[in-house]
């Protein structure tokens, strides 16, 4: 018999009432629940420390505030990530390749029964797995770029995986980039950017794709809900920067910084923005925020295809974006992008050396 000495009545039975609780409380904290407004908790994470060129240790492990910027290619998502880098607590750096790679090999096996069965049966459990894709992730997102008090990583397609890794980096937040389908494709054809399984002669093909991938991702973000994944419009973000950028800030719970209206200012500078020359958005990003894109797809795109925009690709409306309009009433620029946007132009051709000269300078050393 369970005998409690010396402990008196209601005594008695607050001892044994807190026997029972703490260790069942100690198996939900270690199971979690399965649901994403109460993340799994992963208690087996391990730290990565890394040391700034003070020598100042930084750790970081999978409770630590990731943030981690989305959405289809060709949104504005480098010029986010430039403007978050320009912030003091922050560093986000070039894209990875290999985050949303590992994210979607993952769901790969997970896809198939009988690849998850296969698994099981060699003893590796859905936990295991997490835990091996959460170290790859926290290394990578870690040690591709300088230590900051706020780690972000920005490889657009990670998004599509949103419930999975707020599964693996509880504390993390995303920010889903947002653009007229259009323009993402107008620029994806002008531009010669490749897509897996878009066919850059295919206006129709291109925006039926680009919708069904919308889909995708408004549907992992709204999953994850209003805390977790904020929804940014590049025409919002280029019209207005110093209101979108924040309302972004303060989703992520940093201060405020003029630092982020001048990302310019920043561009491949030691605590900066770090750019790759292999990244088809760099040339532009070298710019100060300017509406020089907001409507280039106009007149671009085969008539039969402007007809038919609402059947073609349905998440232009569900995104907010009026199929009929071309272009629709996006707004008016702030004064401040009015300026620059009057300055790229002016100065077109000083522009452009200046973007060859600074993306010169951006390789990294071995
Ligand atoms: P266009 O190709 O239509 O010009 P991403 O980085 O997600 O691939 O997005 C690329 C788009 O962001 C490009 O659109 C580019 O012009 C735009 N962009 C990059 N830097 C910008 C800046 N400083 N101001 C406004 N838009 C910018």
């Amino acid at each position: 018999m369970f005998v409690i000495r010396g402990v008196g009545g209601v005594r008695r039975i607050l001892v044994i009432l807190f026997c029972i609780l703490v260790p069942f409380s100690f198996i939900i904290f270690i199971r979690g629940g399965n649901n994403v407004s109460s993340p799994r908790q992963m208690i087996t994470s391990r730290e990565t420390v890394v040391f700034s060129k003070d020598g100042k240790p930084h750790s970081y492990d999978r409770s630590s505030p990731f943030i981690f910027i989305g959405g289809f290619p060709r949104s504005g998502t480098t010029l986010a990530r430039a403007m978050l880098d320009a912030h003091s607590d922050i560093r986000c750096g070039e894209e990875t390749r290999v985050v949303p790679r590992i994210l979607q090999l993952a769901a790969q096996w997970n896809r198939s029964a009988k690849e998850v069965n296969r698994l099981h049966e060699a003893g590796l459990t859905d936990e295991i797995i997490g835990d091996a894709v959460a170290s790859f992730i926290l290394e990578v997102v870690v040690k591709h770029g300088e230590p900051a008090p706020r780690l972000c990583n920005k490889d657009p397609f990670t998004l599509k995986y949103g419930v999975y890794l707020l599964r693996l980096f509880p504390q993390a937040k995303f920010v889903f980039m947002i653009r007229d389908g259009r323009a993402v494709v107008h620029s994806l054809i002008t531009r010669k950017v490749t897509v897996t399984g878009f066919d850059l002669t295919d206006y129709r093909q291109c925006l039926t794709k680009w919708s069904n991938s919308m889909k995708t991702m408004l549907r992992e973000c709204n999953e994850l809900g209003p805390e977790r994944c904020l929804k940014v419009k590049y025409e919002d973000l280029v019209l207005h920067p110093k209101a979108q950028m924040a309302r972004i800030l303060e989703y992520l719970g940093l201060p405020w910084s003029e630092d982020v209206l001048h990302h310019e200012n920043y561009i491949n500078k030691p605590g900066g923005v770090s750019l790759s020359k292999a990244e088809r958005s760099s040339d532009q990003v070298v710019k100060p925020v300017n509406i020089q894109a907001l409507s280039k797809w106009v007149g671009a795109i085969p008539s039969d295809v402007v007809e038919d925009m609402s059947n073609v690709a349905p998440m232009l409306e569900t995104l907010g974006y009026d199929p009929r309009a071309n272009p629709p009433n996006y707004g008016v620029a702030d004064p401040e992008v009015a300026t620059n946007t009057n300055d790229i132009i002016e100065h077109h051709e000083e522009w452009n050396k200046h973007a060859e000269s600074v993306l010169k300078h951006s390789k990294r050393k071995a």
